[in-house]
């Protein structure tokens, strides 16, 4: 039971949350992407993703909704199981859809889910100081936790649509105090969507636990993006800090790994894809 993950693959073990603490430690960036199925599962693990999310942003993606709120827990499970057949060393992350943790005992048995059914490593909340006690009830039943904070899609019908976050000084400061409560309430990864590049700099060097960015600027710890808008199949307008890697990919792979090359090497995200 014990090896079965670690005896994979020896010459590329897991990625483990050891591993994106370190990676943190020796400031080598972690490269993370969405994938909802197993064949782009298997695609992003071979292309060297360090973080593979099932995301929630499947609703609009591949169900074609506006938002991620009609998406369901049987829906994230499902989702979460293909990709997890795909995956070797990636680590596997998913989404705890809208209204799957409304209290701590409700989480906990919805987390349980994704982590059995879905073969989860990690679950993600959108959170902030209404989510401390669900995320020290996971913590205190050792389930790792990334806390999403910033732009919170599950929140758009409440916040007033996909906007940037944090740009006034309140909120910048509510942000770095939840990002630090989340952090001591046990969160494992801090993710951070839409906020201004100083303040993901500045709850970066605040918190101890790795933290992602998603339009937060270059000094996150690592970065993620939505796979098809990188892969440009997404309709409609894309948001700043998104880049195209299948210009001059000559497939998916290629555009995946140059993705992978360019958070490691620090080339994206460039300054054309921040908010101040
Ligand atoms: O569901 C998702 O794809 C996400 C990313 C935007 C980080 O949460």
């Amino acid at each position: 039971m014990y090896t079965q993950l670690q005896n994979r693959d020896v010459d590329r073990p897991p990625v483990t949350l050891a591993t994106l603490a370190r990676m943190r430690a020796e400031q080598q960036k972690i490269a993370c992407l969405t994938a909802y199925d197993a064949s782009f599962g298997r695609l992003l693990d071979e292309a060297g993703v360090d973080v593979v999310l099932a995301g929630d942003s499947l609703g609009m993606v591949i169900q074609g909704h506006d938002t991620t709120v009609p998406v369901t827990m049987d829906q994230m499970v499902y989702h979460s199981a293909a990709v997890a057949r795909g995956l070797r060393r990636a680590l596997l992350m998913t989404d705890l859809p809208f209204m799957s943790y409304t209290s701590p005992q409700q989480a906990l048995t919805n987390a349980t889910r994704l982590m059995q059914d879905g073969g989860a490593r990690i679950v993600k909340l959108e959170s902030g100081a209404s989510q401390l006690q669900i995320v020290e009830f996971l913590a205190g039943h050792d389930i790792p936790v990334c806390a999403h904070l910033g732009l919170r899609p599950q929140s758009v019908h409440k916040t007033g649509g996909f906007r940037v976050q944090g740009r006034e000084q309140q909120a910048a400061e509510r942000m770095l105090a939840d990002a630090r409560a989340l952090e001591a309430a046990g969160a494992d990864l801090l993710l951070l969507e839409c906020i201004p590049s100083a303040l993901g700099k500045t709850i970066t060097e605040a918190v101890h636990v790795p933290v992602i960015g998603i339009g937060a600027g270059p000094s996150t710890d690592g970065q993620i993006l939505v796979l098809y808008d990188i892969l440009d199949i997404t309709g409609g307008r894309k948001p700043r800090f998104v880049r195209n890697f299948m210009a001059g990919a000559g497939d998916c792979a290629q555009a995946v790994q140059a993705y992978v090359e360019a958070v490691r090497t620090g080339s994206y995200p460039a300054a054309e894809h921040e908010f101040a």
